[in-house]
Order: structure tokens, then sequence, then C-alpha cells
């Protein structure tokens, strides 16, 4: 699988702050596939567009996932972006991460994370924290590779078992 990573954050693209959730996302995919690619970009609509739209149209990732900006900020844009750009909605995919998270923290209810397809890619937002990224990875990676599998046309079989994920 191709992955790409897009952090969405005003301080880390200004340099202000040291992006960790992106490189945590690389590390626990790392095991699953390759990064093509690995982004930074402000809190900006068009340019969280521009760089989905990229890593969907010219790098062709299987899957991208975003970190930041799913919250209640004024700033915070990542899913009208990621709403505006994709084809079809895969919104189990958010809800299933919420519904988890959920049991973790109520401030679960505060993320807007959606999920959805441009092309063959899939396109999946993350919280902007560490500590969210690590636990929101850990529920949605056994389903990824089955994901990307049906996405590409190339199912075989949908029957195969659901494995557990434990991040340390
Ligand atoms: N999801 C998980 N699994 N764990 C968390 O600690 N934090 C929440 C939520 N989702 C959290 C979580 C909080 S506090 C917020 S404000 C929203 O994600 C949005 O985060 P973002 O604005 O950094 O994207």
């Amino acid at each position: 699988m191709n992955f790409a990573v897009l952090t969405v954050s005003d301080r880390c693209y200004k340099g202000i702050c040291e992006d960790k959730s992106g490189p945590l996302i690389t590390e626990l995919l790392t095991p699953y596939g390759k990064i093509k690619e690995y982004i930074t970009v402000p809190d900006e609509t068009e340019k969280i567009k521009k760089a989905l739209i990229y890593l969907c149209d010219d790098i062709k990732a299987d899957v991208i996932f975003t970190t930041g900006g799913t919250g209640f900020a004024p700033r915070d844009v990542t899913p009208e972006a990621t709403k505006s750009v994709i084809e079809r909605e895969a919104p189990g995919i958010a809800e299933g991460i919420r519904q988890k998270s959920m049991t973790i923290t109520p401030k679960a209810m505060l993320s807007r994370a959606l999920s959805g397809i441009r092309k063959k890619s899939l396109i999946i937002n993350l919280p902007g924290s560490p500590k969210a990224v690590k636990e929101s990875l850990e529920f949605v990676l056994p389903v990824i590779p089955h994901a990307v599998e049906v996405l590409s046309g190339d199912t075989l079989n949908c029957g195969g078992n659901y494995e557990k994920v434990v991040i340390d």
C-alpha cells in the first residue's frame, strides 16, 4: 500500500511548533506499506484542498491520512476541505473512529472528522494530538488493507477476520 500524510496546522507550518503527529502516523504506517509523501499545510481550505488533490491525483496514494483541524476552533477547516474534494463519502470510518474514541474520552464528540473517496484514494481525517492519532489509527488500521483492496477493484473475498492491532 502507498500512503500519504498531510499535517494541517498553522503553527507546525510556520515552524513555531514541532509536528509530532505527522511523524507518528508515518511510523505507525510503516509496517503496512510505503509513505509516498508527507506534507504540512496551514489551516486554510484552499491549501488543504490543493494538497489533497495532488496526493490523490498525482501521487495516487491508496490512503491519505490528515491530522489536525477537525475540531471547533475558528480555523479548523479540514473536514470542509476534505468534503469538497471527495467524490464519495465513507462515513463508517469516521463514525467508527469517533465511536471508539468516545469510549476513551467524551471529548471525541468534538471531532468533526470525515472520510471519503476521491478516484482510487481514500482520505481519512484524524484529530491533531499524537494521543488521538494513536488511538484512532490503532482502531482503523486493521480494516485498511481490505478497504484498499476493494477500492482497487481486486476484491476476491470479503469474509476475512478482523485482527486487533495494539500499538505500544
Ligand atoms: N480522539 C481520540 N481518540 N482521543 C482524543 O484524545 N481528542 C478530541 C477529539 N478526538 C481526542 C479525540 C479533541 S479534545 C478534539 S478538540 C478533537 O478531536 C479535534 O481535534 P483537532 O482539532 O486537533 O483535529
